[in-house]
């Protein structure tokens, strides 16, 4: 099996550097268009035979050295109690508003309400064995709340943010129950066999660093701290938190993920020995072979050789790349950094 992803996340030396992309399962590649094309998302993140394919399909196509499950970070709300529906983004029916609303929410058993993403992560074990190490994940419990209390996907989160400053007693009591059942859903991932977890903050950059440290911090400290970490790195994402790394640090964590807004080697600086990941810009990926070239070479030259970088896009991969570009990239990062 190639450990090499493992490897660098513990910051131990390896032959090249280690690759996967964000959103590596998706709508750009025409096999999971096809596996997609016969159900809905959410039945396929419930089917786990299918939610096992499509995150296969990533590692032979681009040759990456992680998988990452096939879900979504909004897969455990549902059962909290919220209706949920994909139209392509996230809607839930009925968004949390009052302390009701959030009393009303149920921390859901694992075992028997997700249980087709704990057989997902028990079948993909099997099927990676000689392949490469899988990544369980979920969002941070300040980005659920995000979609939670707004309903779907927004610019500015405007009713969360609101909620967040006029009614802390609503917020905080969400954040808790959010954080609880976040902790159970890793373990469970982990406790099924996920090798890595990954927490998304796709929002957590969106508040200013005073905001950061005393209404999410607390509570992604909370979780990560809940996990049973021995043996399983912790990879923890925070989009746009480039102006506060100082303060995500202090969150836990073995990595840390990082968008394309910083250079990869100030960011190490700020950082200390805590291994990276990132972070080329996603749209790179349109951009023709020798930019492509180029860009993957910038971000070498700014780790300039440190142990401890997982090479990955700043962000998801956009649906509309070319595969062959992805392909492309992957080779430029371990051709690049062979030893
Ligand atoms: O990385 C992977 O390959 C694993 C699968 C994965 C998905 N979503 C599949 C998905 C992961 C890790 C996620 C995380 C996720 N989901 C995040 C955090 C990361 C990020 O991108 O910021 C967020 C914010 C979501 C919520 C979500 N799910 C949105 C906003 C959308 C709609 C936008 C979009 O990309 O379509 C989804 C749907 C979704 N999740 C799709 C996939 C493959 C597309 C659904 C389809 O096939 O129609």
């Amino acid at each position: 099996m190639n450990t090499r992803f493992l490897d660098a996340c513990w910051g131990k030396p390896v032959d090249r550097v280690p690759v996967w992309l964000m959103r590596q399962a998706g709508r750009y590649l025409p096999d999971y268009m096809r596996v997609r094309s016969k159900c809905t998302f959410l039945e396929l993140c419930k089917t786990p035979e299918l939610a096992a394919e499509v995150t296969i399909q990533p590692v032979d196509i681009l040759g990456v050295d992680a998988a990452i499950l096939f879900s979504d970070i909004l897969t455990p709300i549902e059962p909290m109690g919220m209706k949920l529906d994909f139209v392509p983004g996230p809607v839930f029916e009925k968004p949390i508003r009052t302390m009701a609303d959030v009393e009303a929410l149920k921390i859901p058993k694992m075992e028997t309400d997700v249980p087709y993403v704990l057989d997902a992560v028990k079948l993909l074990r099997k099927e990676l064995a000689t392949k490469v190490p899988l990544i369980g994940f979920g969002g941070a419990p300040f980005t659920l709340a995000c979609y939670m209390v707004e309903g779907k996907g927004s610019k500015d989160f405007a009713a969360l943010k609101k909620m967040m400053y006029a009614e802390p007693e609503i917020y905080a009591a969400l954040m808790e129950k959010i954080t609880t059942m976040d902790m159970e859903y890793l373990n469970a991932q982990i406790t099924a066999g996920a090798q890595a977890i990954q927490i998304f903050d796709t929002w957590g950059g969106m508040l200013s660093p005073a905001d950061y440290e005393r209404y999410v911090l607390p509570y992604t400290q909370r979780l990560i701290n809940g996990l049973n970490r021995t043996n399983v790195p912790v990879i923890h994402f925070v989009k746009g938190a480039g102006t506060m790394l100082e303060i995500v640090k202090q969150a836990g964590g073995d990595v840390m993920g990082l968008d394309w807004h910083i250079n990869l080697g100030k960011a190490r600086d700020i950082l200390g020995d805590m291994a990276v990941q990132g972070n080329l810009d996603p749209t790179v990926l349109f951009a023709p072979k020798e930019i492509i070239e180029r860009e993957v070479k910038r971000v070498l030259d700014e780790n300039a050789d440190r142990p401890g970088l997982i090479f990955n896009l700043g962000h998801g991969i956009l649906p509309t790349v070319p595969p062959e570009n992805a392909i492309y990239m992957v080779e430029c990062v371990h051709r690049l950094s062979q030893k």
